[in-house]
């Protein structure tokens, strides 16, 4: 047996982890003496160092300069601020380009992704990965015993995928060892189909550029190849800074609900989940996208997260790019602490003068120390100083989870769909923001977890699913769980076979569906009115079976009569997308049926609780002022206030209550 994995609480030790990625290359030496002096002002104490400084620790092949980076990392330390020191593994130096092409991805139309940006490297080369673990092994023997370093980030943000030559062999040797023989492939991907039938795995290739519609399983299992060598290439850097130092934790940054990463495969290999988060602070729902990738975050680490990158104000990468409003950024900090971060950091410490992000805000932007952003920084880092030792370690678990499965995402977007308008993402978020309008707390799941712990499952759509995982959804219902489902779930297996009958027959069974006769998707405006809700995007044409109850009816139209929401015992399946209002509310009713309810009773529309262990955060998402009733007395942590009876929360206004 190995030891355990030290995780985010060796990091933390009592503090909440707050600073952000520092890119001290960009600025003379000067600065960094004002930067460090500015950091201890704002109550930094980490930094992200080296994400992209390939070409500064290795100007020509072979060639080390690590003089600049001992000093930063000395005078970090002198200041006690730790160092989240990453690879700089996504940002390969022009050289590595020039002298080795096979290093840079293509495109599926066979296009060159050159030098110039950044992540221009293929997962496959294995040229690349020799110089990605040469640089790293250097880097981890040089600073392991450094005092500064207290984790380590590995590349940023792995999203690339290369359809080139190199991929297309790794590609083949993934296949064989997922399929066996090319009889298997064959069979997986029903090559029978157009004359694809594969007689060479000369002839296997990546789905590149084609005349009309792919293969759709090559697709699929193109997504899971590249999710694979991605994790391969962490894995390979990440066994690297392990060796050299075992007692310091591991993590690299996810995007939130990013479709190129099966993100529930790659928590495992992490000592420390991360995930960078820009909600649109000009979007409506940013609050719930929020609590949806926290919430989801949180499920993945299984304990305490990390916030590697929020914006202090600004992005540059929307079309039209505001900043935060006063009191946006600390509130949508808590909100991340509340779901469990122990860690709130930035891209970046300080705003570029030069480069593509230069419009992107930091937490020192280009108005200096004097600017509202850095103010408000300060003020926040004072304030989650204030609370961390009560906050730190604790974890909660919701009643509700939320499934979501990357393959089934992966396998639901086939370009030959019945309609583009059903998105895997759009449901899971429409689903998580009916739950969080009703003020449920949810965790996710992923459909082959044990499930036994949560009083109700919801599976906004899983179109693809394992045996083994519908095995799991019918043994939960049986052991006494509340299982709602949404349509197009089940309908094929993880090859993206078509199962028979259209839909799984054992949830068929489950549901009470007798006969999937067609499917109805709907236009965009389009509604399926029932005498419970207008329903929208889809609709089916279904007979019952005698024991399944039809809670909502079709009413009109072609469906007439035809149940749209169908019962049998505690498993629910909603053939319809009720419109939101009907959503929220039908889910709130099966939750209390299921025996569990809002975190706190009575609340204002606009203000969210969330529990952290016995704390309970209170997050106030709109301008004017609110009254909550919370009963009880409770000390508010954030500025030591008794609350008894009721808590006032002004614009933005959070509270965080001790009991
Ligand atoms: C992240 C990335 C950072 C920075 C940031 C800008 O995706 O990791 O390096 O580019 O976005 O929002």
């Amino acid at each position: 047996m190995s030891a355990p994995r030290p995780g985010l609480g060796a990091v933390t030790r009592g503090r909440i982890l707050f600073g952000g990625d520092y890119n001290p290359e960009q600025w003379p030496e000067v600065t960094w003496h004002d930067d460090v002096r500015l950091m201890r002002d704002a109550g930094v104490n980490s930094v992200t160092v080296g994400v992209f400084s390939w070409s500064r620790l290795e100007p020509r092949p072979g060639v080390r300069e690590f003089g600049w980076l001992d000093r930063l990392m000395d005078l970090l330390h002198e200041h006690g601020i730790g160092v989240v020191l990453a690879t700089p593994t996504s940002a390969p130096p022009p050289w590595l380009g020039r002298l080795h092409p096979e290093t840079l991805p293509r495109d599926a139309d066979g296009r060159v992704e050159w030098w110039g940006g950044r992540q221009h490297f293929s997962h496959s080369s294995a040229v690349y990965r020799r110089h990605a673990a040469a640089i790293t092994e250097d880097l981890a023997a040089r600073y392991a015993h450094h005092p500064a370093l207290t984790l380590w980030h590995i590349n940023n943000e792995y999203c690339t995928a290369d359809w080139g030559d190199e991929a297309a062999a790794r590609f083949r040797d993934w296949l064989r060892a997922r399929h066996g023989d090319l009889a298997g492939l064959n069979s997986a991907w029903g090559t029978a189909f157009w004359s694809q039938g594969y007689g060479d795995w000369a002839e296997v290739l990546p789905p590149r550029h084609a005349h009309y519609l792919k293969n759709p399983t090559q697709v699929l299992d193109f997504k899971r190849f590249t999710s694979d060598m991605l994790l391969e290439c962490y894995t390979a850097e990440r066994d690297i800074v392990r060796r050299h130092t075992p007692g310091v934790p591991v993590t690299t940054n996810f995007m939130p609900l990013w479709a190129g990463q099966d993100a529930w495969r790659w928590a495992e290999e992490e000592d420390v989940v991360s995930v960078d988060l820009y909600p649109d602070p000009r979007d409506p729902h940013g609050a719930q996208h929020g609590a949806l990738v926290q919430d989801m975050t949180r499920s993945q680490a299984g304990g305490p997260w990390m916030l590697m990158e929020q914006a202090a104000s600004a992005v540059n990468w929307r079309p039209v790019n505001r900043p935060k409003p006063p009191g946006l950024n600390r509130l949508w900090s808590l909100q991340a602490v509340a779901r469990g971060a122990d860690a709130v950091c930035y891209f970046q410490w300080r705003q570029s003068r030069q480069g593509a992000e230069k419009f992107h805000s930091g937490m020192v932007g280009h108005a200096g120390e004097h600017g509202r952003a850095f103010r408000e920084v300060g003020r926040l880092g004072a304030e989650l100083a204030r609370i961390a030792p009560e906050v730190t370690g604790r974890h909660s678990r919701a009643d509700i989870a939320v499934l979501h499965d990357w393959h089934a995402w992966w396998a639901s977007a086939h370009e030959g769909r019945l309609s583009t308008r059903v998105d895997h993402a759009d449901l899971l978020t429409t689903w998580h923001r009916a739950l969080w309008r009703a003020h449920l707390a949810t965790d996710f799941a992923h459909p082959e977890h044990d499930l036994g712990a949560y009083r109700m499952v919801v599976v906004p759509q899983l179109y693809a699913l394992t045996d083994r995982a519908v095995e799991n959804l019918v043994g939960y219902v049986r052991d006494g769980g509340t299982l709602v489902s949404g349509f197009l779930t089940g309908v094929a297996d993880q090859d993206d076979r078509i199962r028979e009958g259209g839909m799984d027959a054992r949830l068929r069974a489950l549901f009470g569906i007798r006969t999937l006769h067609e499917w109805w998707p709907l236009e965009t405006g389009e509604t399926a009115t029932t005498d419970a809700f207008d329903g929208t995007l889809w609709s089916e044409e279904i007979d019952k079976t005698p024991d399944a109850v039809a809670e909502a009816v079709y009413r009109g139209g072609d469906l007439d009569g035809l149940p749209a929401v169908l019962r049998t015992g505690r498993a629910w399946y909603l053939s319809t997308l009720p419109a939101p209002d009907a959503l929220r509310d039908l889910l709130a009713s099966i939750a209390r049926d299921a025996g569990t309810g809002p975190v706190l009773a009575g609340l204002p529309a606009d203000v969210e609780a969330v529990r952290r262990g016995d704390l309970l955060f209170l997050l106030h998402h709109g301008r004017g002022t609110v009254t909550v009733e919370v009963p009880g007395s409770h000390r508010d942590l954030l500025t030591g206030t008794v609350h008894t009876g009721t808590v006032v929360l002004g614009r933005y206004g959070a509270a965080v209550l001790a009991p």
